[in-house]
């Protein structure tokens, strides 16, 4: 019987075999694969379509590789990491008048969730004194849902990009241009909305270990009217990738993905992850991000 037992744990640890318990919330380190940027082969400028593409054009010039990464998780060490140094940071235990149901209007989204993020930013940045918030993502891990997980590597924008996101959302002109004379930054603010988190995490490496140069590639984001600029994410083995375990409703993940300041921890590239661990019937992701730009 002690020879059963043993066995068995022994097949958990090497991790060839799934916890069967649908209620299992993986935790701890684990080795995952990421999907990073490859540039094109005829090194065009690299480019994605927001929406479907113009005929006999692809939905995306560039490439693809898969690459095995060790994640630490951050879990029981989470004030640890600095919005200034790492470009994440996260909070716990933060009261909301959200439910389940408050997702599934834009509406009520923008008039109960959108406060409270603003003032969660106001009251966590430093520096900050406005927040415009400008857009937010409701992402189910279900083929049917309109947006999923994102499984590959990226930074949301580049600095061109969160230069014209001020222009964009600060309507009076002059005004936007006082406010690009000071610091701005645009923080995604992250949460499930469905419970903790079993299933496709979201996995990030600390800005302090990005060579910024090398590992970041502008990539243009076409949209029908107008084209932003995203980041594509070289792999570097040098990249220290984190996530925090079982998040819930009550915790948030901020992930910076701009900042004019020179001297800190500019940006956060981030993916979403298959835990290998996950059990069969765990409960599919579902989650929001809020994107602001924060000035100050
Ligand atoms: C983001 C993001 C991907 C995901 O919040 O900016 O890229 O899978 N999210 O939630
Ligand atoms: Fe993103």
């Amino acid at each position: 019987m002690s020879t059963t037992t043993t066995t068995t744990t022994t097949t958990v640890l090497s991790g060839s075999s799934q916890n069967n318990d649908a209620s299992y919330v993986p935790r701890g380190p684990v080795e995952a694969e990421l999907t990073f940027y490859v540039p094109p082969a005829d090194g065009t400028t690299p480019f994605n379509y927001v929406e479907k593409p113009p005929e006999g054009q692809p939905e995306r010039n560039f490439r693809e590789a898969l690459h095995k990464v060790q994640l630490t998780d951050i879990r029981g060490r989470e004030d640890e990491y600095t919005l200034d140094r790492d470009a994440f940071q996260v909070l716990r235990n933060v009261p909301s008048a959200t439910t389940y149901e408050t997702f599934n209007s834009d509406d009520d989204i923008q008039r109960v969730y959108y406060p409270e993020v603003e003032k969660l930013l106001l009251d966590t940045v430093p520096g900050a004194h406005r927040v415009i918030i400008f857009d937010h993502t409701i992402r189910r891990e279900n083929p049917a849902a309109h947006r999923q997980p994102v499984n590959r590597a990226h930074v949301d924008q580049t600095a061109k990009a969160a230069e014209a996101r001020v222009r964009l959302h600060v309507p009076d002109p002059a005004e936007a241009e006082e406010l690009l004379k000071g610091r701005y930054r645009i923080i995604n603010v992250w949460r499930p909305i469905n419970g903790v988190v079993q299933s496709c995490p979201l996995a990030f490496a600390s800005a302090e270990s990005v060579d910024h140069d090398a590992d970041l590639v502008p990539i243009e984001h076409r949209y029908p009217h107008r084209t932003g600029e995203t980041m594509g994410v070289k792999y570097n083995p040098a990249q220290r990738w984190y996530y925090w375990s079982g998040m819930g409703n009550d915790e948030r993940l901020l992930l910076k993905c701009s900042d004019t300041q020179e001297g800190v921890g500019k940006r956060v590239p981030h993916s979403a992850f298959v835990d290998p661990r996950t059990p069969p019937g765990a409960r599919p992701r579902e989650s929001i991000e809020v994107r602001a730009l924060v000035f100050g």
